[in-house]
């Protein structure tokens, strides 16, 4: 199955990839996990992307979109993959649907995580994410045993620098604009299904599954 995973900062997005990746056997693609592996290793693309992450803007679509193209070609793509993150513009999503169409397939359905922005920011604001195996928490619904350390793995947690308040602010503008275009845009193709992302976590995971399965997963 070839999936996107779209909805606003906080949505829970990389907390479901987790799940419906390993159910669906696929790879998730988080292209924010890999802007933050390249801004820890200071390579190039981490030290141009920081910029715009810091401030809560969106790196330009022409990194983005290379950077997915390379990522698209790795073996363990070829099957099918979730997508995390990405597109987050129409450029991007026309990008990858060219992208695809080159390869001779597409993409089969893009889940909308429906959440408001009250709860985005109670659960921005708690979040912490494990330094070892980068297993994602929240100081109040999902907390770990000990405080900043992690369950899974036993390594420190951290908060990211893009979950301070005005730059959560900017992130929400930021999709308002540039990213809800996309529930229209694959809403036309007939490709989009939303569900309600609030409540628990696993409550929120069956709700998934089950809106893939006509999608043939
Ligand atoms: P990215 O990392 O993609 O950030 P985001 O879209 O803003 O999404 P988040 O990771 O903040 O939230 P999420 O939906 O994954 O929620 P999570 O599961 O963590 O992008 C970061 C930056 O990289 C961007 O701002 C941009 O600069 C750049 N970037 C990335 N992709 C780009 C692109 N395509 N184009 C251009 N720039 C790009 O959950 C949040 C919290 O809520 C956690 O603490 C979790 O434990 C908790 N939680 C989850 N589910 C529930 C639940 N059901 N109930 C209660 N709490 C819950």
């Amino acid at each position: 199955m070839r999936l996107v995973l779209v909805g606003p900062p906080g949505a829970g997005k990389g907390t479901q990839a987790e799940f419906i990746a390993a159910h669906l056997a696929v790879p998730k693609i988080s292209t924010g996990d890999i802007f933050r592996s390249n801004v820890s290793q200071g390579t190039p693309l981490g030290v141009e992307a920081k910029r715009y992450m810091d401030a809560g803007e969106l790196v330009p679509d022409e990194v983005t979109i290379n950077m997915v193209r390379d990522r698209l070609a790795e073996p363990d793509a070829s099957e099918g993959f979730l997508l995390d993150g990405f597109p987050r513009t129409t450029p991007q999503a026309a990008a990858l649907d060219k992208l695809l169409a080159d390869l001779g397939t597409a993409l089969d359905v893009v889940l909308e995580l429906v959440v408001d922005d009250d709860e985005v920011i109670r659960r921005l604001s708690g979040r912490r994410t494990c330094r070892g195996c980068g297993k994602i928490w929240h100081v109040e619904f999902d907390a770990t045993t000990r405080e900043g350390i992690c369950d899974r793995c036993g390594a420190e947690l951290f908060q990211r620098d893009d979950d301070k308040p005005e730059t959560i602010a900017t992130r929400l503008r930021e999709y308002a604009e540039k990213t809800a275009p996309l529930v229209d845009y694959y809403g036309a193709q007939g490709k989009l299904v939303g569900i309600d992302a609030t409540g628990p976590v696993e409550d929120v995971t069956v709700r998934a599954i089950d809106a893939l399965r006509s999608y043939g997963g």
